[in-house]
């Protein structure tokens, strides 16, 4: 039975005899997900004539996409629409968390990742919360590898006999189109190597 209480989530445990007990689970790490294939439609086009222009592209991290330090393409009026859309998500997402309202700075890029191309582990600092909305997924497209922010687990391994929440170092969310996925910026994460040609997202920090 799953419940609430002192802060945490509970789960009752009868799996000994010797005593009941509940585990709490505090400190959870949370990751928005929804799907809108229409925006997603409707943004496909617009990022393939981003990242045909030239002087749009950086290939920043070894493949094709239009990051830069400062704002990116956040500031191209076709923009406009995700971009408040992207805030609106942003603004549910941290009022659901608990928290206040803030003042969002977007910051957004496109990308085009072919075959072989992947993207290391890493956060985004300086961002409060950074997402991904994926617009071409061809078969084979790679999904994103997110990693357990408990620090200790990098300095002890226990023996795993099976995987949970408490247990698992890492999750793969395995996109598809439509796909718009939002995280606190601080968590690490990566796209392991991807195995087709084609794979677009837009990929924005707040
Ligand atoms: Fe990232």
């Amino acid at each position: 039975m799953i419940g609430r209480k002192n802060g945490g989530n509970v789960a009752n445990c009868t799996m000994i005899n010797l005593h009941n007990y509940n585990i709490t689970t505090h400190f959870s790490t949370p990751l928005l997900h929804l799907n809108n294939r229409t925006l997603a439609n409707e943004m496909l086009p617009i990022c393939r004539d981003i990242l045909s222009n030239e002087s749009l592209v950086t290939n920043a991290w070894g493949y094709k996409n239009t990051y830069d330090p400062g704002t990116g393409i956040a500031e191209l009026p076709e923009m406009n629409k995700f971009k408040q859309y992207t805030s609106s998500v942003a603004r549910e997402f941290l009022q659901s968390l608990g928290y206040g309202k803030i003042n969002f700075e977007p910051q957004i890029f496109t990308s085009q990742m072919n075959k072989k191309d992947s993207h290391g582990r890493h956060a985004h600092a300086g961002a409060v919360l950074s997402g991904v909305f994926y617009l071409n997924m061809p078969e084979g497209a790679s999904p994103i590898q997110f990693y357990d922010p408990r620090p200790w687990r990098d300095t002890r391994v226990l023996p795993v006999s099976r995987e949970t929440e408490y247990t698992r170092s890492s999750f793969n969310f395995t996109p598809s189109v439509g796909d718009f996925i939002m995280w606190e910026s601080w968590l690490h994460h990566e796209v392991i190597p991807n195995e087709c040609d084609d794979r677009v997202t837009l990929v924005f920090n707040l």
